[in-house]
């Protein structure tokens, strides 16, 4: 059975998993966990706002359809998806990682959406973790993305890494995360990001299934977009501030440590629609993955009406996953079902119309 977490626990209880877990690894499992413990405890949400509230979804008192022919089926890397709704990386490595998983792919597979595991590094250094990412048994049909963070491309990781994460889940893409602010706030010594432009070229260039760059939650900007644009990225997730801050989650980690050095960070990062807006205006012909605190379905339809190809979440969908697959089945289910219901109060059908963008408009101030 897998290990069932006591949220209410004051204690972290990582003994059960030695059996796993060399101690070596113990320190990164233990932040795995944590990183999970904190999610579902603590407010771990930017102070910044996403910059939604901002723009309203135009009422069509007379839409000229049916709302059983709203279509937002789409395709996603080659393969035909139900809605374009991505589950975001979230987590692995750890027998709760494993159950976690296993129910958020469950879900995608039943409503034939994107799913991806979290950063897989740990099951590079570890093979005997690489069982806590694997998810093809029940989700064989949907696109599966694999996860490793862009940084360790200047610290040994290359081609053959990251084709191993692939393999390890049998992906038919890469989610490379960039995430300075992240690792500058896990008070880690390797926070060389030189050169890393020409690194993720090379992989773009030579792994064997598409890569998509995504931030972790701070907004790319459209610099940075440009930059993996002609490094060959086949994607961006802006991955924008507004929503799970890693800031928050790192400082209540490190409680002990740092105590509250750092809260000055605690909003930092491009709001999801300044970074969506700007990025979309950079690279116009790349699709993007609109993130980082998409809290519901109104708010996925306003980022496909300003230009986003998909939208992902992550926290919304973690308690959910803590129960079992059937209720994140049914939370995503409600945010596909919020989704067409704006789409039908505006008029529009299908996601060619919505994403036109006649159908959303900025609030006067
Ligand atoms: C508990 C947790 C773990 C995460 N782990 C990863 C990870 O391993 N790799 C990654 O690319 N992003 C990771 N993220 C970042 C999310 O995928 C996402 O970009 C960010 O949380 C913003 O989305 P949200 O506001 O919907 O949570 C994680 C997020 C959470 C909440």
């Amino acid at each position: 059975m897998f290990l069932k977490i006591d949220i209410s626990q004051k204690d972290w209880n990582v003994q059960d998993r030695s059996d796993i877990t060399t101690l070596k690894e113990r320190s990164s499992t233990e932040d795995k966990d944590g990183h999970i413990r904190f999610c579902l405890e603590k407010d771990v949400e930017s102070s910044k706002s996403t910059g939604f509230e901002r723009y309203d979804l135009i009422n069509s008192s007379l839409p000229d359809m049916d709302y059983n022919d709203i279509d937002i089926s789409c395709r996603f890397m080659g393969k035909d998806i139900s809605a374009p709704f991505i589950v975001l990386p979230l987590t692995g490595g750890t027998e709760t990682a494993t159950e976690i998983n296993r129910n958020l792919a469950k879900a995608a597979q039943e409503l034939n959406v994107v799913m991806s595991v979290g950063s897989q590094r740990l099951g590079l250094e570890n093979p005997a973790l690489e069982a806590t990412y694997q998810v093809r048994d029940v989700a064989p049909d949907v696109p599966l993305l694999a996860n490793l963070g862009a940084i360790y491309l200047n610290y040994g990781y290359g081609l053959k890494e990251c084709e191993r994460a692939v393999q390890m889940i049998g992906a038919d893409g890469l989610f490379l995360y960039l995430n300075p602010m992240q690792k500058v706030f896990q008070g880690t010594r390797n926070l060389n990001f030189k050169g890393l432009s020409g690194k993720i070229a090379h992989i773009c260039g030579n792994l064997s299934v598409p890569v998509i760059v995504r931030e972790v939650g701070f907004g790319l900007s459209s610099d940075v977009a440009l930059q993996m644009k002609k490094a060959g990225a086949s994607m961006l997730d802006i991955s924008g501030a507004g929503g799970t801050s890693w800031v928050k989650v790192t400082r209540y980690l490190k409680e002990d440590s740092i105590k509250k050095f750092g809260s000055n960070f605690d909003d930092w990062g491009i709001p999801t629609v300044d970074s969506l807006i700007a990025v979309k205006e950079a690279v116009n012909d790349l699709p993007i993955i609109a993130s980082g605190g998409i809290r519901n379905g109104i708010e996925i339809a306003k980022a496909l009406a300003l230009g986003a190809s998909y939208a992902g979440m992550s926290l919304p969908l973690l308690s959910p996953a803590m129960e079992s697959s059937e209720i994140v089945k049914k939370t995503i289910d409600n945010f596909i079902k919020e989704v067409k219901m704006a789409m039908f109060c505006c008029g529009v059908s299908n996601l060619r119309a919505l994403r036109k963008g006649e159908c959303i408009r900025k609030k006067e101030l």
